[in-house]
Parts: structure tokens; sequence; C-alpha cells
């Protein structure tokens, strides 16, 4: 049994959590439960980042106390991830006691070590709000360029960077003032010191992916800089210690005390966990810090922190730096992963792809965006694009038409047939058999955080269930005499399948499996419990365990979340505003600007392959589709164009139809029995548009035109009244 402390990110407690932030808590959950589910000793926790200038500005804005502000952010951030099922053992805050202590502890060991040094650096700074301008604050005309309305950092006009003071121009956009030029003495963090510590951490086999540690070898061969870790007030944040009496206060920059909020999330919890000893809750071990920090148990226990790609930096240079000085252990790994995109774009507010948590939780069941992620995810730096289109078939089809199906299809004969009960035999035993060994494949899988190929190999186990099903018919076994019991064992072993299905979905679905747990009659699902078969063994009524998502219910998401954006604008103006905000320290050299050009690791485009795999399901007692359903027939009115006969097919007539918009199709329909060409001249009709376009002798079908009737005696095409617009939809 390994012992793993696991942690997301810190989100900043400036705005709400969104689709982007769930991308990596639901990662970083699904791993965490997979891992127990295989018997491990895993914690996991998080906490609000909540320092900053755009935190202090924001609770200015709305005239509250950065205390109070950061209480209720941190309410709803916890609130949202508890909708999505992020299981956290503890969700804290980086402006804690336990923090500071942390915070000030690191910090001294590092001063005392001659780790820290000082520097005046000049700065913008703004008069009449009379503080330092970080990047994102000052704005002005691009020097090379010329482009107006530039931030300090770089231009997103001509792609150059540079330093604010290098703006022409500027202004403040906190008050629009002209800024002036101020030094102030900041403090600095040796970071080049720790190069060849770093070089050899960065390469050790398993700490970083392969992408990561090389995008880190050319910031090594460009060389590290000094990071400055001070900022001078106003700001909300620690003060740093022993800092001469006689000048003014200085504060930690966010970053410098933000890692340390993984610890201080920890420590709190091993308190917790003290303070509630003499209760023994198997789920609630006790916990001990030293265990997970000192650098003497480095390989006792490990140490992963899941985060995204911009903000690699922090993680793989400074924070294992800062440790490492500090004597505190490293982390084990390090997991970046891409950024999200919505509908293939960067998520916008104006397209209302900017998805709060919220908005999608209030349209939309959440293990949806779960099960989603997981067919997406890997252990890849790659950028992960939502399509909702992809989204709604992929969902529909997957777990409505494969996984849950194959219960719904089998669980009604078990219990009004057989009182519920199993058979005490398996009939199958090869086939599940061949499931329960692809759990091993699976199980590494997930480990490796390969959760898109977990999902894969899961998808073929519910086809080869769905296939059994259809081969047997139980629905028509069951009409015929003396068939019961086969009945009974065909859908022992489906039924058998789906558990090992639940077993393997669980660390993704963790309510769909435990609603699941309640029909199977079962009290553990855990990786191990696969190995043995349901024999004999009573179910409960079968319930609904999955809706299917409705187009409408996707447009009503999108529409509230263009909306949400217009009541309640987003007030964060500074760091972290935009998705790709760069929390870089505005004194920063522009060789440490290196950091906000993270975005560039990536290993290539999307490459999971969409497969537009529709499984068939055959239950007859089905009987009623959902608009869903339907509305993914497109039918269009279309005017003939041409019809002539086929050479050498006496079936077929072929039709060029003009379907709007300047486009005309190509139809073989196989009427000619029933008309001559010349009948069906200029007629407008209905086809069926979205039809994937076949390949038949004479050429290609791109679509089929509607008629009623028989085949063999006799087909009417439908005709349409001439008030019927060519290109228009039948709905
Ligand atoms: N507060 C810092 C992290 C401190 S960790 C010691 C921060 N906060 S953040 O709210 O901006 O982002 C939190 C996490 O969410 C980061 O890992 C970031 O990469 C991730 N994401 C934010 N937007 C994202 C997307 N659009 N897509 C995927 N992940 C994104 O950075
Ligand atoms: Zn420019």
């Amino acid at each position: 049994m390994r012992h793993i402390l696991v942690t997301s990110a810190l989100p900043y407690a400036n705005g709400n959590i969104h689709l982007g932030h769930l991308l990596e808590h639901i990662q970083t959950d699904i791993w965490v439960r997979a891992m127990k589910a295989q018997g491990h000793h895993v914690t996991y926790v998080c906490a609000d980042d909540a320092h900053g200038t755009s935190i202090m500005l924001k609770a200015q804005e709305t005239n509250v106390t950065p205390e109070a502000l950061i209480a209720s952010v941190k309410a709803s951030h916890e609130a949202d991830f508890a909708k999505f099922l992020i299981d956290y053992d503890n969700y804290y805050t980086t402006h804690s006691d336990e923090n500071r202590e942390f915070a000030e502890l690191i910090y001294r060991r590092l001063n005392a070590e001659g780790h820290i040094s000082t520097k005046d650096v000049e700065q913008l700074f703004d008069p009449e709000k009379n503080l330092f301008l970080a990047d994102r604050f000052v704005k002005g005309e691009c020097p090379k360029c010329g482009a107006k309305d530039q931030y300090g950092d770089n231009c997103e006009v001509c792609g150059t960077t540079y330093n604010a003071t290098e703006l022409k121009n500027p202004y403040s956009t906190l008050s629009g003032a002209t800024p002036i030029l101020k030094t102030s003495k900041h403090y600095f963090f040796d970071l080049p010191e720790f190069s060849e510590f770093l070089q050899q951490w960065t390469t050790d086999a398993g700490r970083l992916q392969p992408a990561v540690a090389n995008k880190l070898q050319e910031w090594f061969e460009s060389g590290l800089a000094s990071w400055d870790i001070s900022r001078d007030g106003p700001y909300f944040g620690f003060k740093i210690p022993d800092t001469p009496a006689n000048e003014p206060d200085k504060y930690f920059y966010v970053w410098l005390d933000a890692p340390v909020g993984y610890m201080a999330s920890f420590q709190n919890l091993c308190t917790q966990r003290q303070e509630s000893t003499g209760t023994t809750d198997p789920q609630r071990p006790a916990l001990n810090f030293d265990d997970y920090w000192l650098s003497e148990n480095q390989h006792k226990t490990e140490l992963y922190h899941f985060i995204g790609k911009d903000i690699v930096y922090f993680h793989a240079l400074f924070w294992p730096a800062m440790l490492s000085g500090a004597e505190f252990r490293t982390p084990t790994g390090v997991f970046a992963h891409g950024f999200l995109m919505v509908n293939g774009e960067k998520m916008s507010k104006s397209r209302g792809t900017f998805i709060q948590a919220a908005t999608f939780a209030e349209h939309l069941h959440p293990e949806y965006l779960r099960y989603y992620f997981a067919t997406k995810l890997s252990d890849k730096v790659e950028d992960m694009n939502l399509d909702f289109e992809n989204f709604m078939q992929k969902v529909n089809s997957d777990m409505v038409g494969k996984v849950v199906n194959i219960a719904s299809r089998c669980a009604g004969f078990i219990v009004q047939q057989h009182d519920g009960v199993l058979s005490s035999n398996c009939s199958e035993p090869d086939l599940l058999a061949d499931i329960m060994r692809t759990g091993d494949e699976i199980a590494i899988a997930y480990e490796n955080r390969e959760f898109s190929r977990a999902m894969r190999l899961i998808m073929q186990c519910a086809d080869k269930a769905n296939e059994y099903i259809d081969a047997k018919k139980p629905w028509a076994m069951a009409k015929q005499q003396g068939l019961e019991q086969d009945v009974q064992d065909v859908c022992s072993v489906a039924i058998n399948i789906f558990r090992q299905l639940m077993v393997y979905l669980a660390p993704v679905l963790p309510e769909l499996t435990d609603n699941a747990k309640a029909f199977l009659n079962l009290d553990d699902l855990s990786f191990a419990s696969r190995n043995t078969l349901l024999l004999d063994h009573k179910i409960n009524p079968f319930k609904p365990l999955m809706q299917r998502i409705e187009q409408t219910q996707i447009d009503a998401m999108m529409a509230a979340s263009k909306q949400d954006l217009q009541v309640a604008p987003e007030v964060n103006t500074g760091i972290g505003a935009t998705i790709n905000a760069s929390p870089m320290p505005q004194t920063a050299s522009n060789r440490s600007k290196q950091a906000t050009r993270q975005t560039a690791i990536d290993e290539g485009t999307d490459a999971s392959g969409e497969s537009s795999d529709n499984s068939d399901s055959s239950d007859s007692s089905d009987r009623f589709i959902d608009f869903a359903d339907f509305s993914k027939v497109e039918m269009t009115v279309a005017q003939v164009v041409a019809c002539n006969y086929v050479e050498g097919a006496d079936k077929l007539l072929q039709f060029t139809l003009d379907i709007g918009r300047d486009t005309t199709i190509n139809v073989f329909s196989g009427i000619r029995k029933f008309y001559e060409p010349q009948q069906l001249q200029d007629k407008k009709v209905i086809c069926v548009t979205n039809l994937a376009p076949r390949k038949m002798k004479f050429g290609i079908s791109e679509g089929m035109i509607l008629s009623s009737g028989d085949p063999k005696t006799g087909l009417v095409v439908i005709t349409l009244p001439d008030a019927c617009q060519v290109g228009d939809k039948l709905a």
C-alpha cells in the first residue's frame, strides 16, 4: 500500500469556478479515486489562493474587507466543486495561520542559508491609487509596433515581450492616471543557485512529462534569473518577517505563499484528524505532517501536484528549489494538463462559452462532464476541446446507449420472472474472464493518467456485452415456453458484466455507481471486488441511472452563460482575469517572462481520434425515442434539378437535388419501377441531408428522398407544396 498526497492548483479567490478549473479538479479526483480503489492510502488537499492585488482591489470595489470577500468566495468554490463530486480531504485557504507559519519558516531557512538578497527596482507607480502597478494594471502603446491599449508585459498585436516601463504613453488601468517611475527595495530568491539541483531534479524518471522536461531544458539553456518575491504595501498577503524596523513593510508576493498552501492545507487536515481521535472512521485515518513533508521521508510517501501548463515554472522550478533550500521534501511528480477550449475556441464570454461550473450544473448533470473529460484526458499536455455536439453524442451513445442499457435491457426479466435472483451458475465464464482481465489494463491506464484509454477499454467491454445480448435476444426467449432458465442465465451474465463496468467506471462516475450499488445490492465496488461473480445474488428493481442529454439543455446552458456575464460581470480586472492570465512578478526580467510563454508546452493537437461509435440498442421494449433522437435527423426541403435513369440499374433513379445555399447533391433512389424521370423534374421533395454518404456501384449517394409505401409494391415520393422554401429544415 502506497501513501500518496495529491493536490490540484489552488484557484484564485477572485472569480468563480469555471469549466477550465473543473478540467483540472476532475482529472485529479478521478486519479485519486482510482488509486484509492486499488487500495492505496491517498489524501487529496486543495485550497483557495486568497492573496494578491486583484483580491485587495476587488474587495475595495465591493466595499467589503478582503477577509469577508475570500470567505464568501471560498464557500462558493467549495459548493461548486461539491456539485462536481470532487472529494477533497481538505479544502482550505492560503490566508491561514498555518500558511503564514510555513511561509515564514521557509523564508527564514532560505534567508539563513544565504538564498535571499535585496535589490532596488524601478517600477511604474500609480500616484492616485498609491500603489505599484503589476503588468496587468498598466496599458499603453507597444514600443515596437505602436498598437494602442497593450498590457505591460507583451503586445497582443505583434507578440513582442517588453517591460512595462517601455510602454509609450502608459496609463494605469485602475485610475487612468499616468504612472510615474518609482524605486523601491525588493527581496529576491536566488534561483540560479539551484540550477544544478533543478537540472537533475527535473530529469529524474517519472518526475515530469517529457514535453515539460524539454521545455524546462530550454529555460536552463537561456539561464535562470533570481525571483522577485516581495511586494510593497498596500497588499493583501503576509508581511515578510525580519525586515529592518525603519523600512516600510514588505509582503510576500502571492506566488511565494501559494504553493506553501499545499502544506498548510495538509497541516490543517492533520490537526482536524488529531482532534477527532477516538473516532475510528477508516475513511479518515490519522495523518502525520512529517511523514509527508520532511526531506528524510522523501521516499516513504509520495507527493503529486496536478497543474495547468501555464504554471509549470512555479511548480517545477521555484517550488522544488524553495523546498529543497528549506530542507523539506520535493514533489514526486508534477502533472501538467493543457487548456480547455469550448467548441474549438478559447472560452469566450461573448460567445457564451465561458462557462461557470454553477451554470453548467444548473442545466446538465455534472457526471456528464466528468465522463466526457475522462474520454479525452491523457498523460499529455495537450489542450482539450469541449465540443458540445461531440459531448452530447458521446455521453448519450456511450453512457446511456451502451452502459446503462445493459442493465435496463436485462434487469426486468430477472426482477419480474426470477424474483430478482441471478443464476447460480455463470453460463459464459470465458466472456466474464475476458472482461475481468481487461480490468488489469484499465487499472494501469488509470494509474498512468491515460483516462481516455481506460474509457475506450471500458466501452469495448460494453460493446461485447451488448453484442452478446443482441445475439441471445432474451426478450424473444422470454416469449417462449421452457426457456426461463436460459433467460435468467443470459440476463445474469449481462448483469455481471454491468457490475464489472460499474467497478471500472466508479472513479469517473461516483454518483451513478453509487446508485448502481443500490440496484445491484452491493456495498463494495472496489477494484478487487471485480474478481468475484454475483451468483445466486438478489438484485433490486432497476431505476434509470442516467438520462440522455437533450440539445435544449445545452442551448439553455449556453444562453445562461451569456446572461451570467451580463448580470454579474466579473470584477476581476487583474491577475487571473483572463483564462490565460500570467501570474508572473511584475518586475521580472524578460527572461523570467518565459514563464508567461508556457502555453507553448504542448504536444500537438487533440489526438483522441473521435470515433462515432453508435451502438444499436435493440431493446424492443424501448418504444419511444426522445426529441434529441428525432432532432438528429436533418430533413431538408430539396428541389429536383435533374432526374435520370441509371445505366445498368433497373431499380434506381439518379437525382441532382438543390438543397439550398447554392448547394446541390447527388442522390440515388430506388423508385425506378414507379416513376419516369420527367414526372419528378422540378418537384420539391424531402431529403435527409445528414446521412453518411453511401458509396454505390454507380457513384456516391449523399442523401435520401423520403417516400411512403412499400418498396416492392409501390412507393410514392412525398412532394411538398410550392410554399416550402428550398433549403428549409423540417421539424
Ligand atoms: N492561484 C494560481 C495557482 C496557485 S497553485 C499553488 C492559479 N489560479 S487560477 O485560478 O488562475 O488557475 C488554477 C488552475 O486552473 C491552474 O492550474 C490553471 O492552469 C487552471 N486553469 C485555469 N483556466 C484553465 C483552462 N481554461 N483550462 C484548463 N485549466 C485552466 O493559477
Ligand atoms: Zn506590438
